[in-house]
Parts: structure tokens; C-alpha cells; sequence
């Protein structure tokens, strides 16, 4: 499969999932596509709570999946939200990306209204700090 199949596949997966977002209080929905080294897409959306802290963006529920189904690292990364400005992952889920993910896998931002931005892991979330340095 081409990089544009590809990514047509997990644009198609993280907007599905997105429909599903739970997402009452800020109403920006998020879908997240994981293409995982068993050659499955796994996808997630946001899950908000009343108590806002506790609630958790889309790539971590895509994680989630990913484990759940028996996927162990992330290949490729897609990002879907609202609006034109390509929807980048935030400081944290970066880091949780950085778990499973080497740092040339490329993350694709997209808010749908506008144009896709790839940027590798290195590129989000230079000088990180990962398993290897606790010796995983
Ligand atoms: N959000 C995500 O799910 N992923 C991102 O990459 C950016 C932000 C969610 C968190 C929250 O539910 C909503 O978007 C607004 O911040």
C-alpha cells in the first residue's frame, strides 16, 4: 500500500472514531488512527468528563487500542479535528507517542477543513525523554 492509501486509510478510521468523540464540553472533537507494527489500524476519540481534568484526548484511546488488540509499536500516527488549522497533538500525548513509536514515525495533523502537516516524533518532541533511558 502507497503512503497516500495509507493515509487515506487511517484519515477514514480517525473520522469514523471522531463521530463517537465525547466531547459535551469543549465540542472539539478529536479522532486519532494508529498504523501499529502488526499491519492493523487501531483508532480512538476524546473522552471529556464533568470533572475536567480526568478527561483524555484521542491518541491515548487509540493506544489503548492498539495494546488491546495486540499491537506493540507505532508506525504512523493520524490526527483528525475541526476547523483549518491542522490539529497537533499536545505535550502529554506526545510523550505517551514517544513510548511506542521511534522517532522518525511521522504524525499526520489535520484539521479537516484545511491541509494535512506531517511532522516526525523527533520533529514534536525534540530531546525527549524514553524507555531507553531506564534501560526498556
Ligand atoms: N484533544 C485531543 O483529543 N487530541 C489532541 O491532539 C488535541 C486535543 C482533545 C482534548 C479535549 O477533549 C479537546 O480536544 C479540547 O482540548
Amino acid at each position: 500500500m502507497s503512503n497516500i492509501e495509507l493515509d487515506k486509510a487511517l484519515f477514514e478510521a480517525a473520522e469514523t472514531v471522531r463521530a463517537n468523540a465525547y466531547a459535551p464540553y469543549s465540542n472539539f472533537q478529536v479522532g486519532a488512527a494508529i498504523l501499529a507494527d502488526d499491519g492493523k489500524i487501531y483508532a480512538g476519540c476524546n473522552v471529556e468528563n464533568a470533572a475536567y481534568p480526568v478527561g483524555n484526548c484521542a491518541e491515548p484511546s487509540a493506544i489503548a487500542a492498539m495494546l488491546a488488540g495486540g499491537g506493540k509499536r507505532i508506525k504512523r500516527v493520524y490526527v483528525t479535528g475541526p476547523g483549518s488549522t491542522p490539529v497537533t497533538p499536545c505535550g502529554g500525548c506526545r510523550q505517551r507517542i514517544r513510548e511506542f513509536a521511534d522517532l522518525d514515525v511521522e504524525i499526520i495533523s489535520h484539521g479537516v477543513d484545511g491541509t494535512p502537516l506531517v511532522q516526525t516524533l523527533g520533529q514534536l518532541l525534540p530531546h525527549s525523554f524514553g524507555p531507553e533511558f531506564l534501560g526498556k
